[in-house]
């Protein structure tokens, strides 16, 4: 499904021995200014290497570990460079008007729930149409749009302003990827 290990190996029935980061599919500054270059070089090169790093070398939590890169491989591949005119597209549109009536309405649920979260988690947008979160970390099969929600992914921009986080995100969501995963999961 998103190319990773662990969703092979299920299938395999068998547990993964190593992890790999999943490359950027653009460059580290075309997310700015919704997500700035030094937020990437810490924020991927550097956490999100580090949930890989520390599983392959069996250094504590390996569940955490092969669950905060399993989040950040569906986050990372997501995004697209940035664009103030960003809409979503063909399945991703119909998906979203088919249960929130229209992309504002999606916009602000799921803002809304983003911002209630208390500490480290995560938001997400799931195959039957609902918005959920996670705490910390953990495996979902079910997602379709991700959002980070740790203060890593922001405050490093938005010192405290999570609100205007979440309004950028909307401008590097790439909505083609967003409809291919509606594709292949329902
Ligand atoms: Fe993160």
């Amino acid at each position: 499904m998103y190319n990773f290990i662990r969703y092979v190996s299920l299938n395999e029935g068998t547990a993964p021995k190593s992890l790999e980061q999943t490359p950027l599919p653009y460059a580290k500054d075309d997310l700015d200014p919704s997500i700035s270059e030094d937020t990437i070089n810490y924020h991927y090169g550097k956490l999100y290497k580090g949930y890989v790093d520390r599983f392959n070398k069996g250094e504590g939590d390996a569940d955490f570990n092969e669950a905060g890169a399993f989040l950040h491989d569906i986050l990372f591949r997501q995004y697209q460079k940035s664009s103030n005119s960003n809409q979503p597209t063909a399945i991703s549109e119909n998906f979203i008007n088919k249960h929130f009536t229209s992309f504002d309405k999606f916009k602000i649920e799921f803002e809304k729930t983003a911002i209630k979260i208390q500490g480290s988690g995560w938001v997400y947008l799931a195959r039957d149409g609902s918005i959920k979160t996670i705490k910390n970390h953990e495996i979902r099969m079910d997602i379709i749009l991700l959002v980070d929600c740790w203060e890593h992914a922001w405050a490093l921009d938005y010192q405290a302003d999570k609100k205007k986080y979440l309004a950028n995100q909307w401008k590097i969501i790439n909505w083609n990827l967003i409809g291919s995963r509606v594709g292949r999961l329902s």
